[in-house]
């Protein structure tokens, strides 16, 4: 235990996508859907997808290691490590637990979250509380997704959705700026059956039964889902903006979760911000779940078009249900 923090930074990002493209193209000739179909309906024209070799901790080393060397940070510096993941290795042990060997953080401590597509937030802010009360000075967020595992392939209403990545972010204590200041979360568990993997679990325990039901596989009711994912991400955010004492004129970028192009459009509308202020990446690399704020994160920081002061949001929604935002001042140049 520490001194406690005031400001909480975020000191680097990482990302790691799999080398392999799947195209809607590619999808075509798999179900019965079109690159017409997927484009205007999600805004999705290819994803990524893992090699069989590897899993959920693979991907989400490779984009802590880049974390780190964004932040300079050694690994044998980190107190604290949590995943986010709705794909883990296995049930356990944890992601995070594996992810810590993979990069030999061995002083951290490590866990999961599971708050599907909401996962890094909530992580985020985990972490960022840790850091504030002085338990850890630097921690390791982590959110990663092998999808393509937990796809139901011969589903069109969902095989087309989804795809494969990782996104980290190193945090420390102190550091120029405001840093992370304010995360809103919410959850709805009244909903839960709108987004789920029914099977595997100590309800439906894996029978030859689930796995002809291929009850093991992502289930989504997609209209519905979007209705929630667009007031709950709006509302979030206005609230996070409004309890950091920013007014909507001081968002210089919206980094949400990425799971469909007209989401974000009706986001941006919402929050009365122009569509050049909402990072958008989605065209690339589908819905990857608790992956997506950490990868457009860090494709917007490598852009150049992220300024140290920049206020910045992060916003997401996902199955349980969860959503959240996160206000923070980026302090790099
Ligand atoms: O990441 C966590 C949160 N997840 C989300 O936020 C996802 C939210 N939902 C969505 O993004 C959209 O609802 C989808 C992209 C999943 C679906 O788009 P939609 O405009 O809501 O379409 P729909 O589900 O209402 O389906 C419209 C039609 C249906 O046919 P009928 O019933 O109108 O004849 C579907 O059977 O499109 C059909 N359809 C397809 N057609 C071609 C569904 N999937 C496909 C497909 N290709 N892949």
């Amino acid at each position: 235990m520490t001194a406690p923090a005031s400001v909480v930074t975020l000191a680097g990002i990482g990302s790691y996508v799999p080398e392999t493209v799947l195209t809607n193209a590619e999808l075509a000739a798999r179900v019965e859907t079109s690159d017409e179909w997927i484009t205007s309906r999600t805004g999705i024209r290819e994803r990524r997808i893992a090699s069989p070799d590897q899993a959920a901790s693979d991907l989400g080393a490779e984009a802590a290691r880049r974390a780190l060397a964004d932040a300079g940070v050694q690994a044998a510096e980190v107190d604290l490590i949590i995943t986010a993941t709705l794909s883990p290795d296995t049930v356990f042990p944890s992601t995070a637990c594996l992810i810590q060997h993979q990069i030999g953080a061995s002083r951290a401590w490590c866990f999961d979250i599971q708050a599907a597509c909401s996962g890094f937030l909530y992580a985020l802010d985990v972490a960022h509380q840790h850091l504030l009360t002085g338990r850890a000075r630097t921690a390791l967020v982590i959110g990663t997704e092998k999808l393509s595992a937990v796809t139901d392939w011969e589903d069109r209403t969902t095989c087309v959705l989804f795809g494969d990545a990782a996104g980290a972010a190193v945090l420390r204590a102190g550091g120029p700026g405001r840093g992370l200041m304010t995360t809103i979360l919410g959850s709805d568990g009244s909903l839960g059956d709108l987004l789920m993997i029914p099977g595997g679990g100590s309800r439906r325990p894996t029978s030859a039964e689930t796995l002809r039901n291929r009850e093991h596989y992502i289930r989504m009711k997609g209209r519905e889902v979007f209705k929630h994912a667009v007031t709950n991400m709006t509302q979030a955010a206005k609230e996070a903006i409004a309890a950091s004492g920013l007014h909507h004129d001081d968002i210089a970028w919206v980094v949400p979760h990425q799971a469909n192009a007209r989401i974000i459009q009706a986001i941006a509308q919402r929050l009365e911000l122009p569509q050049e202020k909402v990072f958008m990446n989605v065209q690339r690399y589908g819905n990857t779940s608790a992956a997506s704020v950490g990868l457009a994160l860090d494709e917007l920081a490598r852009s150049g078009r992220l300024r140290a002061g920049d206020n910045v949001v992060l916003v997401a929604f996902g199955g349980g249900f969860t959503w959240g935002a996160s206000v923070l001042e980026w302090s790099r140049p």
